[in-house]
């Protein structure tokens, strides 16, 4: 039997953990898998999903820079995609309808609830960042009913933007948008989804933020603590985590759209830990 083909798809695409995760599904699950990287040109993301497809490709995993041109693309969109306004997950339908997907909120929401223990249930968060990533993953995070969730970032408009954006589907959770500066109370919850680190920077927050029971979150990974995380536990944080959970739990979301098979990923988090 011939291995149905995958691939995710992003420029630079070398350093992408996605083949060796979903290679790990494989094996587990005993799934009929290919998965490959593609550095599509950055002016020509379309031709190259174009081609995959018409080669055969099942599905894609769709990375920086092209999450939003994925969104566009796509013929029809779910309803996550549709919120996060960027697609990670593409596929063809039964009718050959390119769809779009995201599975990154649902990565962190089950990180979160499920691998760390992590109660979202009227939780006060603090979200940091109004990007992309942020955007991606808000809407799940809200369907977990938090007590409320305070987005803030170094361009307060652009929170501001996303509070009115996810408003309609914030329920009884109350939304607010603000500059790192200003929070001064502790959370239960801190979301780290700026990529202040990649410049070597951390968000101006107060220490007044962090108390013992805060839950830190950074989206990022690294195999060292991450930047945030570490002036997090200068601060007196007694629980990080960094995003490793949450890039295995989108990859197994991935698959069970694909194949309709959910894989176990704590094995794969242990295995990548160790790497
Ligand atoms: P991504 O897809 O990773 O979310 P993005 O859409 O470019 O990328 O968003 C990056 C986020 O990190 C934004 O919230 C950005 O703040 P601005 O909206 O003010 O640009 C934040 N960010 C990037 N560099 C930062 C820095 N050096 N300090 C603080 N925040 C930073």
């Amino acid at each position: 039997m011939t291995n149905d083909l995958y691939a995710v798809v992003g420029n630079p695409i070398s350093h992408s953990k996605s083949p060796r995760i979903h290679s790990l599904f494989a094996s587990e699950t005993g799934e009929p898998v290919e998965y490959t990287a593609i550095q599509a040109p950055r002016d020509d993301f379309a031709g190259t999903v174009k081609q995959f497809f018409e080669r055969g490709g099942k599905g894609l995993n769709v990375t920086v820079p092209f999450k939003e041109e994925a969104w566009k693309l796509a013929d029809r969109r779910t309803e996550r995609a549709e919120n996060a306004g960027a697609a990670n997950t593409l596929y063809l339908d039964g009718d050959g309808v390119l769809v779009a997907d995201n599975t990154d909120g649902c990565g962190i929401v089950r990180d979160l609830l499920i691998n760390h223990g992590v109660t979202l249930n009227a939780a006060r968060i603090l979200v940091l960042g109004a990007g992309g990533a942020v955007r991606g993953v808000l809407g799940p995070i809200l369907a977990e009913h938090p007590g409320a969730i305070t987005i803030a970032n170094r361009t307060v408009a652009k929170a501001e933007a996303l509070v009115e954006l996810f408003t309609p589907v914030a329920g009884e959770t109350r939304l607010s948008a603000c500059g790192f500066e200003q929070p001064s109370e502790p959370f239960d919850l801190i979301i780290n989804g700026t990529s202040a680190s990649l410049q070597g920077d951390l968000p101006p927050l107060s220490p007044k933020v962090i108390a013992e029971k805060t839950v830190v979150y950074d989206m990022m990974y690294s195999l060292q603590t991450t930047t945030f995380n570490r002036w997090a536990l200068e601060q007196g944080a007694q629980i990080v985590h960094d995003g490793l959970g949450m890039l295995v739990e989108q990859a197994a979301e991935s698959f069970r759209i694909w194949r309709g098979v959910s894989p176990a990923t704590g094995p794969v988090i242990d295995e990548l830990r160790n790497d």
